[in-house]
């Protein structure tokens, strides 16, 4: 079930980033029109890339591939896509795709897949597209992902654990399936709140959820003081630092 009539990441989602490397790129769902810049995503990928990605040697995209990649209907099956930001502003290349499909059987579970071409691998792409897949899913009811990747992508694996609570791992042969629990509710800095806004967003959501912590904290505190001790809890200090959407505490 959505979490709203509107959902924040929708066919009119755009989210500018610009990677750590300075490359600017634009975060959006994927759409029919975007056949040929798939084509030629897939045409830079390297052989061992797209092995980690359809466990086998695949040539090339078909029409029927194609088709099924870009033409989503966007609820039970939705792509987010990065795409290079040309100079003039205009899209670029096609960088990488972060894609969710729920199980026909299990309908708040879907699986996931992602790839980034390898030019631009180890720059953040990869995260920032997970990261943003977690908020679509979230409000469109979905509880959990599952992830199948071969045993050796460690690349996968880490990118998994810096994202996502993983729940539960087993090994089928060569193939390693991750599951992992999602929020039911939307956190408070989804990934379309401007940058300016995420620290005063961070700082509110950290207090609140660690209010406990921190009156835990400052009871101890005014006990040491109390006891002729002028040390603060330096844990405190955890709560302020800017971390992963879901990236477990
Ligand atoms: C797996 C993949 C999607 C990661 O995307 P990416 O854009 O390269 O990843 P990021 O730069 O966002 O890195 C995010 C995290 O992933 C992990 N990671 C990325 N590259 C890694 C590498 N070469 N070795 C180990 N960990 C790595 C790290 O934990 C990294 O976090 P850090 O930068 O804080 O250390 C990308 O490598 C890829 O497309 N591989 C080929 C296809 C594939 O394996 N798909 C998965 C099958 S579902």
């Amino acid at each position: 079930m959505a979490m709203s009539n509107r959902l924040m990441i929708d066919g009119s989602y755009r989210d500018r980033i610009t990677l750590g490397s300075g490359e600017r790129v634009c975060l959006r769902l994927v759409r029919p029109s975007d056949k040929v810049a798939m084509q030629r995503a897939f045409a830079e990928l390297s052989a061992p890339s797209r092995y980690k990605r359809f466990f086998g040697a695949k040539q090339d995209l078909t029409e029927a591939d194609l088709r099924y990649f870009t033409e989503t209907d966007g609820w039970d099956h939705f792509a987010l896509g990065a795409v290079a930001v040309n100079e003039d502003g205009s899209e670029g290349d096609g960088l990488g795709v972060a894609r969710c499909i729920r199980l026909a059987d299990d309908t708040e579970c879907a699986e996931v897949a992602i790839t980034v071409i390898d030019r631009m691998q180890g720059r953040g792409i990869g995260r920032a597209l997970l990261e943003r897949l977690v908020t679509a899913a979230v409000e469109r009811g979905i509880t959990r992902f599952r992830f199948e990747c071969l045993a050796h992508n460690l690349e996968m694996q880490n990118l998994l654990k810096k994202v996502c609570r993983v729940v539960e791992t087993r090994s089928d042969g060569e193939i390693m399936v991750a599951e992992t629990d999602l929020p039911r509710q939307l956190p408070m800095n989804t990934p379309s709140v401007p940058e300016q806004l995420f620290n005063f967003y961070e700082l509110f959501r950290a207090m609140a959820i660690h209010s406990v912590d921190l009156q835990m904290s400052l009871s101890r505190a005014a006990m040491k003081r109390s006891m002729g001790s002028t040390l603060v809890g330096a844990g405190m200090l955890k709560h302020f630092k800017r971390p992963s959407l879901f990236r477990p505490r």
